[in-house]
């Protein structure tokens, strides 16, 4: 029987550093190993995410961004191409919100926000955070840029995944929400592939981009192609994307950004 075609991209965010690859290549291999022992794609991307959030380098989970008031808010977000959809928003508490957001799409709710979103967080005995009474999370971002949101596509073969989790925009207002949250601005997933993005979130929503990204990939457009051309539509705010589709698979932003791809069969 010829092996199931699998393609897996994970990215740190765009102002990561590319050095910090290994973590993104970690990401990809451990959703790979699950996808071999036949769990669910959405879960062996969320266990991706996880190893992303867990890393610490990257604007997501333990290594987030603290907001203006000092404290730590969560946006997560994960997608199948089956119509899965699940969402957190200005979650504070918890060290892997994309597995709330995972949870949330198994109800008949899209988006939780804030204390509800903690709530139904802590009624699922969902592992807390270490760094939810640290003021600043430990960072000083003054003399550096700030990186950005970190995402995982993937394509078993049959279905396609996108998820993202971030700690927004560092000293941004509290529950201030990005793109990550909102269909279409920050993820997209359908039968014809499935894009994750990264960069200023506010720009990125009103551009609807991972959608018209989507759009461009269901036009048959090649991926690199569809990377080129959706970047351009950022010529100033930081940006980037990962995708994949039946074509292929692409990745890149206008900043450094650490990720990494493998095809498998
Ligand atoms: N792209 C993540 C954010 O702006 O919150």
């Amino acid at each position: 029987m010829k092996p199931k075609k699998i393609r897996i991209i994970a990215h740190g965010g765009a102002g990561s550093e590319n050095e910090h690859s290994d973590g993104t290549k970690k990401a990809v291999e451990t959703c790979y190993k699950e996808v071999q022992k036949s769990t669910s794609l959405i879960h062996a991307v969320s266990l991706a995410v996880c190893v992303l959030e867990d890393d610490g380098r990257y604007n997501a989970g333990s290594g987030s961004h603290a907001r203006a008031n000092g404290k730590i808010e969560h946006d997560a977000a994960i997608m199948d191409s089956e119509g899965c959809f699940g969402a957190v928003a200005a979650m504070k508490g918890f060290k892997n919100p994309i597995q709330a957001a995972k949870a949330v799409s198994k109800t008949k709710y899209r988006i939780l926000a804030g204390e509800g979103a903690a709530k139904f967080a802590q009624d699922l005995k969902l592992e807390p955070t270490h760094l939810q009474n640290i003021s600043g999370g430990g960072k000083d971002f003054s003399t550096s840029p700030t990186t950005d949101t970190v995402g995982c596509v993937a394509f078993d073969g049959t279905s396609f995944v996108a998820a993202l989790s971030t700690g927004g925009m560092a000293g941004a207002h509290y529950g201030r929400v990005g793109d990550v949250p909102i269909i279409g601005s920050g993820l997209y997933a359908g039968p014809d592939g499935a894009v994750a993005t990264t960069g200023d979130g506010e720009a990125i929503m009103m551009k609807i981009t991972a959608y018209r990204a989507y759009e461009l990939i269901q036009k048959g457009v090649s991926p690199q192609s569809i990377v080129d051309e959706v970047i351009n539509w950022f010529p100033t705010d930081a940006f980037g994307l990962i995708l994949l589709s039946h074509k292929g698979s692409a990745g890149g932003s206008n900043r450094s950004m650490a990720w990494s791809s493998r095809e498998f069969g």
